[in-house]
């Protein structure tokens, strides 16, 4: 992760946990969110009370006032953008002026193709304070159902929030601790892994282009992001003739409407399959 400083690291019951609670363990008011984004942080926003509002990447544009949290998400769900270090520098600098706390959802980092994103906590130059960085054994290690993930920085807003959090009973059972810490030991698994979904992107992005689709961003991460410059659902009911089985982007908002997001999360196999029946 690279980070520097005096931080800290809290487990959390996936990373789903701390998405949906944080805005509610800040007491925040308001919080940004990315335009195109996973719908928890929305969810989470609204389970606060909070007023939510979209923004686009560059925190140069951020509204500060009143603000209590910014999410960023950089590889993305759905788009597989990555955030550039200038991009991580501007949130981080907009942290530092707001007084709001930045998050940092950076569970699909390990998975890097044309390219490596970068943890905001190797940006901070060791000053930490207000920034959060969120990882999760889901995607790096494949092991969503054991609920192993934690978030790193921010000492003293780290120990706030295990105040708070531990009177919600939120503790992460021991033996998922130690089957995370043998995990994060390793990374072997997680290279094979990167290299499985590069192979997979390689293979659907050449179909997709083939038919004209244009695959916009997905750099990294588990997803393909692709329009034809129509409807999301009219793109969703074309690969659904063809039994595959894709996500409209207005599900990550209205920005997203006339996209489709493709998972490179079936085996190998059924993603050759799916590339075959595109072709057809
Ligand atoms: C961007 C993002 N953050 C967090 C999560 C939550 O994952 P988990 O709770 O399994 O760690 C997901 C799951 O798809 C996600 O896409």
């Amino acid at each position: 992760m690279g980070a520097t400083g005096e931080f800290d690291v809290l487990p959390t019951i996936g990373s789903k946990e701390i998405v949906a609670l944080l805005p509610f363990l800040l007491q925040a008011k308001r919080v940004l969110i990315p335009e195109i984004a996973y719908p928890t942080y929305r969810v989470g926003g609204i389970l606060a009370g909070a007023e939510v509002i979209e923004v686009a990447i560059d925190a140069k544009d951020w509204p500060s006032n009143g603000v209590d949290l910014a999410w960023i998400n950089s590889p993305s769900n759905p788009t597989g953008r990555v955030h550039s270090e200038n991009e991580l520098i501007a949130a981080i600098e907009w942290s530092r002026k707001s007084g709001a706390v930045l998050a940092s959802d950076e569970c699909y980092l390990s998975f890097p193709d044309t390219k490596q994103g970068r943890s905001v906590l190797s940006l901070t130059s060791g000053d930490n304070k207000g920034i959060l960085a969120i990882h999760s054994l889901s995607k790096r290690s494949n092991l969503a159902g054991y609920r192993g993930s934690f978030m790193a920085g921010d000492a003293q807003l780290i120990k706030q929030l295990l105040e708070i959090r531990k009177h919600m009973g939120m503790m992460v059972p021991l033996p998922v601790q130690m089957a995370t810490t043998a995990a994060l030991q390793d990374e072997t698994h997680v290279k094979q892994q990167a290299e499985r979904y590069r192979n997979r992107r390689a293979i659907l992005r050449q179909a997709l282009e083939d038919l004209g689709f244009e695959v916009e961003f997905s750099e990294a991460g588990l997803y393909l992001w692709c329009t034809r410059g129509e409807e999301d659902w009219q793109t969703v009911s074309w690969f659904a003739d063809r039994g595959v089985l894709v996500t409209p982007g207005s599900f990550y908002g209205e920005k997203g409407a006339r996209h489709v997001r493709i998972a490179l999360t079936a085996s190998d196999e059924k993603i050759n399959e799916a590339a075959k029946r595109l072709s057809v």
